[in-house]
This record gives structure tokens, C-alpha cells and sequence, in this order.
């Protein structure tokens, strides 16, 4: 069968079609020389985003022929990349070297670079300038071009760049590959509006797109016939989906829809903005059978005057009263967040304040950052930027709060029999499983690789810290 019959689309998507089956005489002349198939290895930094970005990359190199294999010694490398911090950006610098030693051994090898870093000037430059052996560079905005540019890739000699500054483009229906067969994450929007104040995800990703409600059922009901039983709706402040789509819906009515989708088992969602939390949305997880019992809500910082200057557009008290209303509503829920330490002007009191909304909200889980100036946001020109050693201060009193709270939070369910979704099998030890509860905590208990994908009812018997160790309940 040709590739062009099994996908129905856009103009757009047929092009690229076109571009797959170009690539994929390449990839096959490629395959003779090497007398095998060539392998590919796509390494992925940064958020869900990125990692379903991914997907659709993979999705693509396997239908134009490449296999593909998680070590780096491969034939095509891609490193999709993230810049939200600086050591995400330092991090692919000190693997690029590494890649250059592979290339020299395999003149067959070719090297791609692309996600929110290759969105930055001053990163191209670099690129451009030290790192001559990359083949392929492409940003987040023309994605959906990879088919296109492969050949482009094959073609030139030179490096490739293709960088857009944005985009108002939703390109449907291009192939995707699932890292795992039972669950999947769906971009229900792009971008993000809200230019908080230290964070470089606008500039990179560009101006908020929501997909359509009719896509995105579409796509969710394909994947539940092809075995998918929990989905993750992506997005960077899911909580304003579908306000400017041509018929304006609501990310709870958004919400009612999955729900009804037959045979689906699990909805969980990423990312919502406190400022945009409404009490629909409350109800609609309460009444709702599927949607998991997890909300992460990004706090960043417990004092007001920080929040402020953050542009977070939230008060201490508004965020307090929200987390209070959705305990009160949903009592078995586990909330988990974001915080940042040494935030320009941040105080001993302001971190005082943060630590004050850890033990009052009782987090399940608070990932902590230390603040990363990133260049062009406006928190990077401010001139009250926070010393190494006050911010270290910082942030070891903050983490050891999170710690405590979040081990006795977790430790609760111990004795309960949940349900969990089994994913894999455990990494240290192979006579174990782990799963996942509806709240997003793992447990780990003694089973066989048959129950991958199943929902299985499990007795939480040990907390240890962040986990459990349980059995399955016969
Ligand atoms: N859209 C999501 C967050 C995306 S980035 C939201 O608004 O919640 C993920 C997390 O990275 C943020 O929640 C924030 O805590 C952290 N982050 C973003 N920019 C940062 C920076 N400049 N320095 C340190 N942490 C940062
Ligand atoms: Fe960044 Fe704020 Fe947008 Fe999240 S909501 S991606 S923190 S600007
Ligand atoms: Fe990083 Fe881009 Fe996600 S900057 S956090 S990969 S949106």
C-alpha cells in the first residue's frame, strides 16, 4: 500500500506524504550501502510537549524506513531539544561533542538538532559557528515539515537550517509513533499567552492555538481503538483551551467530550494556570469516573509581591482559597506543583512565604527549580538578580520542606487496595511491575509482563518515601 492511502488530510498533509516517500527512496539507496537498515536515535529534553513532539518524529523516520534504537552509535541522531532552564541548554552542548566522535567513525552519520533551544538566535549562531558537523537544524514551529527537510537533509550538502519565528499552522493525520501502546499524550493546544516573567516558553513555542474539539476526539478515538487506555491532554495552560477557536468551547466542555469516549479508561491533563482554574472545570472532575485524581498546579512562588512581579497574575490567598475549594471538593485528589527559589528581588521572607503555602496546600509532589535568567525575558533585565549562595540557601530550605510534606502526604493510602495501571516492568528489579494510581503515585508489586497495559486493583502494603511496594489483589 502506498503511504498516501492510509492517511486522509490537508493539503499540507498530503504534501509531506509526498516528501515520506521521496525520503524514503533515500533511506532505502542509504539501506543498500549499509547492507542493513539504518537506525535512528531520537533523545528528547524537556517537557511532555517535547516528548510527543517525538512521537511524530519517530513516527515519520520509521515510515520512511529508519529502525529505531535508543543507543546513540546510530546512523541518524536527533536531539530534540529545551531551553527552559540554562542546564537543559548546557546539557546538549556537552552530548554534542560526544555525537561528533560517533560522526567521525560513521561517515553514513547524520545529526539533527531541533525543539525550543533551536528557536533561540544566539543558539543557532553557536550552532552555526562550533558546531559545523550538525546536518539539520528546525524549530518547533515547522515540525510537521521533518518529512520535507529530511530530503532537503539528503540533498545538500551543507547544513540545513530551517527556522520559523512563528506560526498559525496546525498540520492533522502525519504519522505518530507511541512509546508506549496503552497510554499516549494529545497536544490539545500550542503555545502560550502568558508571558510570565522569567520564562522563555512564549518566545519559543509562539502565540497560543487550541485544535479543534472534532481533531482531537478524532485522534483520541483512534488511539482508544488502537489499544490506548489513558490519555494525557497536553498543553501549557490547558485551562484557556477553546477560547479563540471559531466555535469557543471550554476546556471542562472539552473534558465532558473524552469522557465519553467508549472504551477510554483514564484522562489526565498538563498543564493548568491557577489564574485560569474555574469552578466548571472543578465539577466536571468530580463527577467525572475518568479523569485521574491528579491535578498539577504550578505555585512558583508563595509570596504575593513575587507573584506580582512574575506576572503570574495570582495572589498567595487566591492560590490558597483555590487549592482549599478543590480539596474540599475532591478530597481524594493529590495536587502537586512547580516552585521557583531566587527569583530577581526574591527574600528570605518571600521563600518563607512559599514554604507557608507548601504546608498549607500539602502538596503530593513540588518539582523546585532554581531560577535560570533566560535572555529576552523580561526578569533576565531586572537588576535585583539574587547572589549563588542566597539562592542555594533558598532553595535547600524549600526542598527539605517539599520533602517531609510530600512523604507524609503520599503515605496515607498505605493498607488501601487502588487501582493501578500497570506501565512497565520495574527497571532495578524484573520480577516487579510498576504502575501508576489514578493520583499519579507509582507502586511497584510482583507480576509478569502480560499485565502491561491493564488496570489492576493493588494493595498499598510499604510507603517508601515517594512509592509503594504492593501485591495485586486476587
Ligand atoms: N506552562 C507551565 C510550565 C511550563 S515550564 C505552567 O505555567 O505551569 C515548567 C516549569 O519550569 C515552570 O512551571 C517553572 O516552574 C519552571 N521554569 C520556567 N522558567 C524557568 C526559569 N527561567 N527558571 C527556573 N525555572 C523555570
Ligand atoms: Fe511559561 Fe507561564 Fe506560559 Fe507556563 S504559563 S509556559 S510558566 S509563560
Ligand atoms: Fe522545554 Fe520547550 Fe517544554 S522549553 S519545557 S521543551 S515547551
Amino acid at each position: 500500500m502506498r503511504i498516501t492511502e492510509k492517511y486522509e488530510g490537508s493539503k499540507e498533509t498530503i504534501r509531506q506524504i509526498t516528501y515520506m516517500e521521496k525520503a524514503g527512496v533515500y533511506v532505502e539507496e542509504l539501506s543498500r550501502k549499509l547492507g542493513r537498515k539504518p537506525s535512528c536515535c531520537v533523545t528528547t529534553f524537556g517537557c511532555q510537549m517535547n516528548a510527543r513532539d517525538s512521537e511524530k518524529l519517530v513516527g515519520i523516520l520509521q515510515e520512511v524506513g529508519y529502525e529505531l534504537t535508543e543507543d546513540e552509535n546510530a546512523d541518524f541522531v536527533i536531539y530534540n531539544t529545551c531551553t527552559v532552564r540554562d542546564n537543559a541548554n548546557q546539557r546538549v552542548y556537552g552530548r554534542l561533542g560526544h555525537l561528533n566522535s560517533l560522526k567521525k567513525k560513521n561517515p553514513y552519520m547524520k545529526i539533527a538538532l531541533c525543539g525550543c533551544m533551536m528557536q533561540e538566535p544566539s543558539v543557532i549562531e553557536k550552532i552555526c559557528q562550533s558546531y559545523r558537523f550538525v546536518d539539520l537544524i528546525f524549530g518547533t514551529h515547522n515540525i510537521y515539515k521533518f518529512a520535507e527537510l529530511l530530503v532537503k537533509m539528503f540533498e545538500d550538502d551543507k547544513m540545513v537550517v530551517d527556522i520559523w519565528e512563528d506560526t498559525d499552522q496546525i498540520v492533522e493525520d502525519l504519522p505518530v509513533e507511541r512509546k508506549y501502546p496503552f497510554k499516549s499524550g494529545i497536544n490539545i493546544m500550542f503555545g502560550c499567552n502568558n508571558f510570565c516573567s522569567y520564562c522563555i516558553v512564549p518566545y519559543v513555542r509562539g502565540r497560543e492555538r487550541s485544535r479543534s474539539l472534532e481533531d482531537i476526539l478524532h485522534e483520541i478515538e483512534s488511539l482508544v481503538s488502537d489499544g490506548v487506555v489513558e490519555v494525557m491532554l497536553l498543553g501549557q495552560n490547558v485551562n484557556s483551551y477553546g477560547k479563540n477557536l471559531e466555535h469557543p468551547i471550554t476546556f471542562a466542555q472539552l473534558l465532558r467530550e473524552v469522557e465519553k469516549i467508549e472504551g477510554l479508561k483514564r484522562i489526565r491533563f498538563m498543564t493548568s494556570h491557577p489564574k485560569d482554574l474555574s469552578d466548571e472545570l472543578i465539577q466536571v472532575m468530580k463527577e467525572s469516573k475518568k479523569i485521574c485524581r491528579h491535578l498539577h498546579l504550578p505555585l512558583q512562588s508563595g509570596s504575593t509581591r513575587i507573584l506580582n512581579a512574575m506576572n503570574r497574575r495570582y495572589t498567595k490567598e487566591q492560590y490558597l482559597a483555590l487549592a482549599a475549594k478543590i480539596r474540599k471538593e475532591i478530597p481524594d485528589i493529590a495536587i502537586t506543583t512547580d516552585i521557583i527559589v531566587g527569583f530577581p528581588g526574591e527574600e528570605a521572607q518571600d521563600v518563607d512565604e512559599t514554604i507557608d503555602v507548601i504546608q498549607k496546600v500539602q502538596y503530593d509532589n513540588a518539582f523546585t527549580f532554581i531560577y535560570s535568567k533566560r535572555t529576552g525575558t523580561p526578569a533576565a533585565a531586572m537588576e535585583n538578580q539574587v547572589p549563588e549562595a542566597v539562592v542555594k540557601e533558598g532553595f535547600d530550605r524549600v526542598l527539605k520542606v517539599v520533602q517531609d510534606t510530600a512523604r507524609e502526604r503520599v503515605s496515607r493510602l498505605e493498607g488501601q487496595v487502588l487501582d493501578a495501571l500497570v506501565e512497565e516492568v520495574n527497571e532495578q528489579d524484573d520480577s516487579l511491575m510498576t504502575g501508576r494510581l489514578s493520583n499519579n503515585t507509582i507502586v511497584h508489586f510482583k507480576g509478569d509482563e502480560s499485565l502491561i497495559g491493564q488496570i489492576v486493583p493493588v494493595h498499598l502494603k510499604e510507603c517508601h518515601g515517594f512509592y509503594y511496594l504492593g501485591e495485586i489483589q486476587e
